[in-house]
């Protein structure tokens, strides 16, 4: 069996809008946190160009929303796409997303893409700062989820939460943001346990490491040279991951670096020995088992 490797940079043919994936979100509407900038934007873009029909894109920056709004329409004529400005921090913030929604059926995706991370060794933190990455990378994914769940009623929906590699690293002074996308990833098993049975698909994944962005930008200076990748690529993993065919991928957490040509063909395995689920290695000494 061959050795999967990170080394997809930009979107390629098989998660493309423009390639393998032509018409994939037609008609579809989705709803992404964090949709003005970045990787929300670029994954904005993509589902328009596979055909989505509604977009709804929030953010706190109106200016920023406002211009994606424009790019994407003018681009995408068949796309209507809504903004709404808001915060993911705040419970009555994150109820006015799903309030001014337009009548009809809820969202068939919920991208949960708004997240910061800080940059702080533990001994130097200030509190605030270091739990603000759980307040919007936690607490944002939690509430936009909580809510979209209520408004599915019982029926299917996908959701997809932006994470990060890091999530499944130690390295010094991302604590807070390594153990609040950690948390999402426990977070995305958690929803695909709880709503599976009603057809709800929640899958996180580490979009890459992108430098364009905001996050980018902002980015400790060790992992500068390591930020390589297009935010194209995650948008059209966004993609893949929102059609049925990677279902195979639900309650799990994934590198948009993949071929997911090649990751396809692992399918039976991943999903028999439950692969790509956060798990401490315990080896094969040590059991966790329950003694009666
Ligand atoms: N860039 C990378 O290399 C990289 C690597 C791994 C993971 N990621 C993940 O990718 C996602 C997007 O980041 P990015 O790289 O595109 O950086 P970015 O350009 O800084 O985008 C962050 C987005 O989150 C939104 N946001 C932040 N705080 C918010 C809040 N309190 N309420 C509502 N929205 C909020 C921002 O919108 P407003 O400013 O309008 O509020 C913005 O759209 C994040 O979840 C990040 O962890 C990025």
């Amino acid at each position: 069996m061959g050795h999967i490797k990170r080394d997809q940079h930009d979107i390629y043919h098989f998660i493309s809008a423009r390639g393998r994936l032509v018409g994939a979100a037609k008609g579809k509407s989705i709803l992404i946190t964090g949709g003005g900038k970045g990787v929300g934007k670029a994954i904005a873009v993509q589902f328009a160009l596979a055909g989505a029909t509604n977009i709804t894109i929030t953010g706190r920056d109106q200016r920023a929303l406002g211009r994606a709004k424009s790019g994407i329409e003018a681009e995408s004529p068949h796309c209507m796409v809504t903004t709404v400005e808001a915060d993911v921090t705040s419970e009555d913030s994150v109820s006015s997303i799903f309030a001014g929604l337009a009548p009809g059926p809820p969202p068939d995706v919920l991208v949960n893409n708004a997240g910061v991370n800080g940059d702080f060794r533990i001994i130097d933190s200030d509190p605030q700062q270091w739990w603000y990455d759980w307040e919007v990378n936690v607490k944002g994914t939690y509430l936009c989820t909580r809510a979209y769940l209520q408004l599915l009623l019982g029926k299917p929906g996908t959701i997809l939460n932006v994470s990060t590699s890091i999530a499944d690293s130690v390295l010094p002074s991302m604590s807070s943001y390594a153990t609040s996308k950690m948390a999402v990833n426990r977070f995305t098993e958690c929803v695909q346990l709880e709503h599976g049975a009603q057809g709800v698909r929640c899958i996180a994944f580490h979009p890459g490491g992108i430098a364009s962005t905001g996050m980018g930008q902002r980015c400790p200076a060790q992992f500068r040279g390591r930020l390589i990748d297009t935010p194209e690529l995650a948008a059209g993993t966004a993609l893949y991951l929102s059609t049925p065919e990677a279902g195979y991928l639900d309650g799990r957490f994934v590198f948009s670096n993949w071929d997911f040509q090649e990751v396809e063909k692992l399918k039976d395995l991943i999903v028999s020995d439950n692969l790509l689920v956060s798990r401490v290695n315990y080896g094969s000494f040590l059991s966790t088992e329950m003694m009666g």
